[in-house]
């Protein structure tokens, strides 16, 4: 990558993937100038990042991507040439029992002002970071995987909305020719993922001797993927993806929760009887899986391949046993939007 020519914004760098995105730029190209554009909601947290703070080339701004005015205004001042977007409410749960609307204004309409800012600013490159969920679910024995042509047919309220933002990318590259690239990526797993999602939640769970909630029969399957795989191929993609193109993103490493269950119980030294199966999610999306030839063609390979898995699970499940300091402070900082019950575990990690 030639960073010389790149002022790089991250939109959402702040929440899990953004902040490994951007820990993987500096550590790889130290001088890639990046201004982190973030609305620091709950799921966002600065010192993800603290690192960095004095680091020439990073600039923070606290700032909404629905706001228009703000965003053209930070890409001006800072004369971005390639936008990179994270920024969106992306707890499943919360899109079905917490009402969706947030989950459209900042997923959809969030993106739809991006796209205005990137217009505006003759802005070289703008990849939209999406999801495989956008696609609905696969059948569990059928031989099939997500491919760039599968059609959008999201099930959840959060998948739907992400679906919006990525049809906005699809109409503006076509009425407008606007350079903008979208990715569907499969789950990640790694550091910093706030502690309400599957990994952190049941190794929280665990270290407090507490069972930990299966959805139904444990059967749903997912593709995981470790984040620092997913940084790298998004560098790639701001380098060589292709304007108007959509690229999943996936490890292929299918595995149904009730295997990871035991891969994390059997990290941490647990058996079998700290599992409780709770009632299934609703809706609940069976299957999900990633053909990623076309990144691959790119040059992608992931260092986290499907036999790598458990090296980087175990790797992951260590970092939140050491870093309870990180969650603490969360909770901290973020209590007012925070249940009970989350405040008082977490806060006693
Ligand atoms: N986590 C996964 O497994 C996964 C998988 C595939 C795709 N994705 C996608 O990757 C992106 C990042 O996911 P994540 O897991 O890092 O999410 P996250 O919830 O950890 O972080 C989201 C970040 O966006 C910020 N944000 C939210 N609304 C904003 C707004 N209106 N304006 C500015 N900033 C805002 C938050 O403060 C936070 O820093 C999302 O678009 C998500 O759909 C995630």
């Amino acid at each position: 990558m030639n960073e010389d020519k790149m002022n790089l914004l991250v939109c959402g760098g702040a929440g899990f993937i953004g902040s490994n995105f951007i820990h993987h730029m500096f550590e790889t190209y130290p001088d890639v100038s990046i201004v982190n554009y973030d609305k620091l909601t709950y799921a966002g947290n600065e010192k993800n990042l603290a690192k960095f703070s004095d680091h020439k080339p990073y600039t923070f701004v606290k700032g909404d991507i629905c706001d228009l005015a703000k965003l053209n205004a930070v890409m001006e001042q800072n004369k971005i040439t390639h936008v990179i977007n994270f920024a969106a409410e992306t707890h499943v749960d919360r899109s079905i029992h917490g009402g969706a609307k947030e989950f459209v204004l900042t997923n959809t309409l969030g993106v739809q002002m991006i796209l205005d800012a990137v217009n505006a600013n003759a802005i070289k490159k703008f990849v939209n970071v999406s999801t495989d969920e956008v696609y609905g679910a696969l059948d569990l024995y059928e031989d099939r995987l997500f491919t760039e042509e599968t059609p959008i047919m999201p099930n959840m309220p959060y998948a739907a909305a992400k679906a919006g933002g990525d049809l906005m990318c699809n109409a503006y590259f076509r009425t407008h020719g606007t350079p903008v690239i979208v990715t569907h990526c499969s789950n990640n797993y790694g550091p910093y993922q706030f502690p309400e999602k599957l990994i952190p939640f049941f190794v929280f769970k665990l270290m407090a001797g507490e069972k930990v909630p299966v959805y139904g029969d444990g059967r749903n399957v997912r593709d995981w993927i470790h984040v620092r795989d997913h940084a790298k191929a998004l560098v790639l993609l701001l380098e060589k993806g292709e304007p108007g193109h959509v690229y999943n993103i996936g490890s292929n490493n299918e595995r149904d929760n009730m295997t990871l269950t035991k891969m994390i119980l059997e990290i941490l030294g647990h058996g079998e009887h700290m599992i409780e199966f709770v009632k299934d999610r609703p809706g609940h999306d069976l299957r999900y899986g990633i053909d990623a030839t076309k990144i691959s063609s790119l040059g992608w390979k992931p260092h986290y391949t499907a036999d790598r898995f458990g090296d980087g699970l175990r790797e992951t499940v260590e970092w939140y046993q050491n870093n309870t300091h990180w969650v603490r402070d969360l909770i901290e900082q973020k209590k007012d939007e925070m249940n009970a019950w989350q405040v008082s575990f977490f806060s006693n990690v």
